[in-house]
């Protein structure tokens, strides 16, 4: 293995991760600081990087304020509704004022909406417009690559660690990180650094086996690097406790929304039966959210898990009669809705095309399977996982706010999209639009403390040898038995993936343990996962790939540990359809209608975990 060269990078504004929430950034950034430095350093390429890199079907988050359709407050009541009484509201709300304008943006851009004869946007949902999205983020990332310019975009550097002031722990300094394609390591320096490097998908065992693995609804490069580069330093995180469940076509991972809400279909079970009808009691156990419209998402996941459980599968999205009422016996009508069908998935999800056809489905005749799939710890769709951040100054209260809108509680360190905690529902649309706030606070940042920071040269060195030590400790060891992967001194970053999902399925409440767990339990599993991050001191490479898989599966590991913390933390079953917590089976808002927070301290190895309080910004719920 070559000896690593180091490339020393200093800027003004480090954005890592060029998603969608990272190119908001980019693009902002040098529009409001187009003297500054900013750098991109991403660990794919950016035209085809991150959850939307396969595509789209839809804007998941748009107000339609023009037609009248929806106000930032209408929004807010949605998402605190669907996440059962815990959001930010100043934070949602902040992301519902300017959502629009980057829609409209991302059209201008070339985005192809779909259009009405009149030329207004067509709907899917409330919140929803349907898109021509196959190539979204090559729409986002040429405006963002233009606007930094090609010499700041650091392709193909994964980002290990943070680093914080010589001087000051709560200061960012920048970030270290090595090429996945050749034999280099970074040392970026930045005045102020945005992290939107997506959510976690992988943490939990998923459904998928052997010839499916690598098969999840998530994007599988979304490895929880958010909030693996951001606990280490101390970031003050919230509701990482928190995941999402999606209800998926089976195998396929084929996104939900557009059928219900589009198509209008239902899913039944074996016998027939609709579970938002035979379950609607259930919805009265809930108060005061079993009620909303529409039911929030745990929820009717809930109501069909109560059938699964009761062995009443499978569950069938009838495809083929919604398509049958939608084409009226017209064979023009119906090439028209089965066009629309194929695409949502060819857009966004191809394996769930190639799952029809590989299972002979023709949607218009006959139904498909859905179920639930694993969790994912995220912070941009139906999950409100990642950092506490500062709010927007006119509206956050002053428990919300200090000084920089979407900054952490780490000086000059912002997130955005996935990153951002008790923030959800944003999707592209939102993330996108998050991180040009966040871009544009930075740079006020920027110009308010002029001082750059102090990295300590030291720091860097230990850093960067433990980036690169997994390929040494397999040079060193591999000799030490007959099969590469079977080794008393190293552990593979692939056995290690599977060790942190086995924690998780069994302990945290994973699909295999009906998403139920208790505290003993997760006290075991955290037990088990403390040992693990121990054991990841030992990971063995045997080269750049590897070495990537390692540096993702310490990233997922730390959101594992959080995870399972602040489950424990939190002494109630708030989001039944998402998780159980057995001991403590009902939603208790009296005593917990509270953000759960927590920050790691590396210099004790010690978490501590506390609440922070629940304020009405625009909502009275
Ligand atoms: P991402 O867009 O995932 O960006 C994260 C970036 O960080 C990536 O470029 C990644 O490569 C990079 N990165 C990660 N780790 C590192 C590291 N260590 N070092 C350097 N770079 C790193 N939204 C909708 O609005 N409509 C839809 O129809 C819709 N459907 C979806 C369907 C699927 C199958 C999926 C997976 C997502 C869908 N979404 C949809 C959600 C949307 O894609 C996300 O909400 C959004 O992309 C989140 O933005 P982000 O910037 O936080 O993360
Ligand atoms: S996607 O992002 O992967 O496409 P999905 O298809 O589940 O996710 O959801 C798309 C949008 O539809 C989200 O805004 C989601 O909250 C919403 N949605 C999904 N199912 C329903 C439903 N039954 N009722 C209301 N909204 C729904």
């Amino acid at each position: 293995m070559a000896t690593p060269t180091v490339e020393t990078v200093e800027c003004d504004i480090l954005i890592i991760g060029g998603g969608m929430s990272g190119c908001g950034a980019a693009f902002e950034s040098k529009f409001w600081g187009s003297d500054l430095r900013v750098v991109i350093a991403e660990k794919a390429v950016i035209e085809r990087s991150g959850a939307t890199g396969e595509g789209l079907s839809a804007i998941n988050c748009y107000m339609g304020q023009r037609y009248g359709w929806n106000t930032p407050e209408d929004f807010v009541n949605y998402v605190v509704n669907d996440m059962m009484g815990l959001a930010r509201e100043d934070l949602v709300y902040d992301v519902g004022r300017h959502v629009d304008s980057s829609v409209h943006l991302l059209e201008e851009w070339g985005l192809p909406i779909w259009k009405k004869d009149d030329g207004s946007y067509e709907r899917i949902g409330r919140w929803q417009i349907p898109i021509h999205g196959e190539s979204i983020k090559p729409v986002t990332a040429e405006p963002a690559r233009k606007a930094v310019g090609q010499e700041n975009i650091y392709e193909r550097v994964s980002i290990t660690h943070l680093i914080t002031d010589a001087n000051d722990p709560n200061r960012i300094a920048g970030a270290v990180g090595f090429g996945v394609r050749e034999d280099k390591l970074y040392v970026f320096k930045a005045r102020a650094v945005i992290i939107t490097t997506g959510g976690a998908s992988n943490v939990f065992r998923p459904r998928s086996v052997n010839e499916g693995i690598g098969r999840t609804w998530y994007s599988v490069f979304a490895t929880g690097s958010a909030y693996g580069l951001m606990i280490p330093i101390g970031t003050e995180m919230t509701q990482m406790e928190h995941r999402f469940v999606p209800t998926r076509f089976k195998d396929g991972y084929g996104p939900v929304g557009m059928w219900f809400q589009y198509f209008h279909a239902r899913v039944t079970n074996a016998l027939g039966e609709d579970y938002t009808v035979t379950r609607d009691d259930e919805l009265d156990k809930f108060p005061p959210y079993g009620r909303a419209v529409p039911t929030p998402t745990p929820l009717r996941n809930h109501q069909m898990f109560l059938d699964i459980q009761a062995g009443l599968g499978p569950m069938y999205m009838r495809t083929e009669e919604a398509m049958q009422k939608l084409a009226e016996g017209d064979p023009e009508k119906m090439n028209k809705v089965r066009e629309e069908a194929w695409e949502d998935f060819l857009d966004m999800t191809i394996a769930q095309a190639l799952t029809w056809a590989s299972q002979n489905i023709e949607p218009e005749v006959t139904p498909s399977e859905v179920n639930l799939a694993e969790p994912y710890i995220m912070g941009s769709h139906s999950g409100e996982a990642g950092a506490w951040v500062s709010g927007p100054e006119d509206l956050a209260p002053p428990e919300y706010f200090w000084g920089y809108n979407k900054m952490t509680t780490i000086r000059g360190l912002f997130a955005a999209g996935d990153g951002v905690g008790a923030a959800p529902h944003k999707f592209s649309s939102g993330s996108f639009t998050e991180g040009r706030l966040a871009a544009k606070a930075a740079v006020n940042f920027i110009r308010d403390n002029g001082e750059t920071p102090t990295v300590n040269d030291e720091q860097v060195r230990q850093l960067h040898q433990s980036i690169w030590a997994p390929l040494d400790t397999f040079e060193t060891h591999k000799g030490a038995s007959t099969a590469e992967g079977v080794n008393p001194n190293y552990i593979t970053p692939s056995d290690a993936l599977v060790r942190l999902q086995k924690i998780m399925d069994e302990y945290a409440g994973g699909a295999s343990a009906w998403y139920t767990t208790n505290g003993p339990t997760l006290e075991r599993g955290i037990a088990l996962i403390e040992m693990l991050r121990e054991d990841l001191a030992h990971l063995g490479a045997r080269n750049r790939h590897e070495l990537l898989r390692c540096w993702e599966v310490v990233h997922r590991t730390w959101v594992g540990e959080a995870h399972m913390r602040h489950l424990l933390h939190r002494q109630e079953t708030r989001w039944p359809g998402y998780y159980y917590r057995a001991d403590y089976p009902n939603l208790d808002d009296a005593n917990w209608r509270v953000f759960v927070n927590s920050t790691f301290d590396a210099a004790s190895n010690k978490w501590n975990l506390r609440t922070r309080p629940y304020l009405n910004v625009v909502t009275s719920i």
